[in-house]
C-alpha cells in the first residue's frame, strides 16, 4: 500500500454527496496520498457518474495533486487490488425511498429512511447487494477495508460481518460528528478538545458523557442542551424542541433521530402534512438533487458547491476520510464507529454491531469499553437491537415471517394488523429489488 500509493474505490460514486468526499481526500492529500480514486456506479447511474466524475476531475486539477480519477460501471475492474472501498449506494434510487416514506405514513405510521418500516425495507433491498460487493472484495481485494455508509448503516454492517466472508468492515455515520461539533460550539471550545462517550446503535446512540481536557462537562452540556435554541437537529429531521425537563431527567445527550421515538405523534403529524403536500423528505431530496446536478454540470465549477450542505449527510466526508487516514497512518485516535461489539457494551451480545468510540489502528478500529447500558436507555436500545436482528434474518433468508416479526418488534409500528398491511404493500412496491422474497 505504501509504495504503490493508495487505491480507493467508491461504490455509488455517482451520488450527489461525492464532491464532499473528494474535497475531504484533497484536503488530506499530504497524510493520505490517494493515487487512484475509482468512482463506480450502475448503468442507471451512468449520467450522474459522468457529471460528478467530471466535477471531481476539475476539483483535483484545481488542487494540483497527482490523483487519478477513474469512472467505471465495471465494479470488478475497480475492486482489483483496492486498499479501501467505500459504499454509498441506494438500491432502487430515491423513488424507492419515496415509497418507504409514503406507504407507512398512509397507514398512520412513521415513514422514514432508516427507522420503522422504511428502515426495514431499505435494509431488505440493500443487504443482498452489499453481500455481493463483499464477495467480490474477498476475491479481488481481500485485504481492503470496506467502509460502509449505506443506510441503515448499523444493520447493513452487522449483516456483512455475520454473513459475508469479508470481515474487514466498518460502518460509519455522520450523526456522532454532528453532535460533537454542536457541543463544541455550545461550550465554545475547539472540536478536537471535545470527547463524547457514545453508547448504542446507529441512529440510536446516546452521548453518555462529555469530556474536555479529561474533565466531564456533562452537567454543563445538559443545562445548555435543555434550552430549545441550543438543540441539535439535522436537515432531514424536523427540529422539534425537546422538553427541558426531559433532557434534564435523561441526563444524557439524545441523537436527533431519537425524536422519532420520544416525539412520535408530533413527528407523524409533521410527516402527514408533508405527505399531503407531496414534500416528504425523499421528495424534497429528489428536487434538491436535480438542482445539485445542474450545478455540477457547470464546466467552470471546480469546488464543492455550498448548496450540498442542504443534505442531511453533512460532514460524512470527514468521518470517512478520518477513518481511512487513521487506519493508513496507524494513529490510534478515537472515532465513533459501527463495529462488532466484542464486549464493549456488556448488556448487548458480543457478536452484534454497536456504535461506540473506538481506537483506530492499522489493524482497524478497537471498540472502547462502555460497560452496561444505563437503565433509562437500555430498554429502547434492546428493542431496536431485537428489531435489527429480525430484519437481518429477513434480509438474508427472504422470510416473510421474520420481516413481519421485525415490524411488530419495532416501536414505531404500533399494531400487528397494520404491520401486515404495510409489509404486504411494501413487498409489492419493491418486488423488483427483493429477489430473496420471490
Ligand atoms: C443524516 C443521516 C444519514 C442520512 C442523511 C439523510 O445525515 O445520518 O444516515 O443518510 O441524514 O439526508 P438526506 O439529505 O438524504 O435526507
Amino acid at each position: 500500500m505504501d509504495t504503490k500509493g493508495i487505491k480507493l474505490v467508491t461504490i455509488g460514486g455517482g451520488s450527489s454527496y461525492t464532491p464532499e468526499f473528494v474535497e475531504g481526500i484533497i484536503k488530506r492529500y499530504n497524510e493520505l496520498p490517494v493515487k487512484e480514486l475509482w468512482l463506480v456506479d450502475i448503468e442507471d447511474g451512468k449520467e450522474k457518474l459522468d457529471i460528478v466524475g467530471n466535477l471531481a476531475r476539475r476539483m483535483v486539477k484545481k488542487a494540483n495533486i497527482p490523483m487519478e480519477v477513474h469512472l467505471t460501471l465495471d465494479r470488478e475492474t475497480a475492486l482489483q487490488n483496492a486498499d479501501f472501498v467505500t459504499t454509498q449506494i441506494r438500491v432502487g434510487l430515491l423513488d424507492s425511498r419515496i415509497k418507504d416514506e409514503r406507504i407507512p405514513i398512509k397507514h398512520g405510521m412513521i415513514g422514514q429512511e432508516t427507522n420503522g418500516a422504511g428502515g426495514l425495507f431499505k435494509a431488505l433491498r440493500t443487504i443482498p447487494v452489499l453481500m455481493e460487493i463483499a464477495e467480490d472484495m474477498q476475491k479481488l481485494c481481500p485485504n481492503a477495508w470496506l467502509i460502509n455508509f449505506t443506510n441503515p448503516a448499523g444493520i447493513v454492517t452487522e449483516a456483512l460481518v455475520k454473513y459475508s466472508k469479508h470481515k474487514k468492515v466498518v460502518g460509519v455515520c455522520n450523526v456522532p460528528i454532528n453532535m460533537k461539533i454542536t457541543i463544541a460550539d455550545l461550550l465554545g471550545v475547539p472540536e478536537e478538545k471535545v470527547q463524547i462517550e457514545f453508547a448504542g446503535l446507529n441512529h440510536m446512540s446516546y452521548g453518555t458523557d462529555v469530556f474536555v481536557d479529561g474533565g466531564s462537562k456533562l452537567a454543563e452540556v445538559i443545562e445548555l442542551l435543555a434550552k430549545p435554541e441550543n438543540q441539535l437537529s439535522m436537515n432531514n429531521i424536523a427540529p422539534l424542541p425537546w422538553e427541558e425537563e426531559f433532557i434534564k431527567a435523561l441526563h444524557m445527550i439524545p441523537s436527533p433521530y431519537h425524536r422519532y421515538y420520544y416525539k412520535t405523534k408530533e413527528i407523524l403529524a409533521n410527516e402527514q402534512n408533508e405527505y399531503q403536500e407531496g414534500k416528504t423528505r425523499a421528495e424534497t431530496v429528489k428536487e434538491l438533487e436535480s438542482k445539485l446536478f445542474e450545478l455540477y454540470k457547470d464546466p467552470d465549477l471546480n469546488i464543492k458547491p455550498p448548496q450540498l450542505a442542504e443534505r442531511g449527510g453533512a460532514y460524512y466526508s470527514n468521518v470517512a476520510c478520518n477513518l481511512i487516514s487513521s487506519i493508513y497512518n496507524n494513529t490510534g485516535d478515537i472515532q465513533t464507529l459501527n463495529v462488532v461489539n466484542n464486549g464493549a457494551i456488556s448488556s448487548l451480545p458480543d457478536n452484534t454491531v454497536v456504535e461506540v468510540n473506538c481506537t483506530v489502528t492499522n489493524k482497524g478500529p478497537i471498540p472502547l469499553a462502555v460497560g452496561a447500558l444505563p437503565s433509562p436507555i437500555n430498554g429502547l436500545i434492546q428493542q431496536i437491537k431485537s428489531f435489527e436482528l429480525a430484519a437481518i434474518e429477513a434480509a438474508v433468508t427472504g422470510s416473510y415471517e421474520k420481516a413481519l416479526l421485525a415490524l411488530c418488534i419495532n416501536p414505531l409500528i404500533t399494531d400487528d394488523g397494520k404491520a401486515k398491511v404495510i409489509l404486504d404493500e411494501l413487498l409489492e412496491a419493491h418486488k423488483e429489488y427483493l429477489p430473496q422474497f420471490q
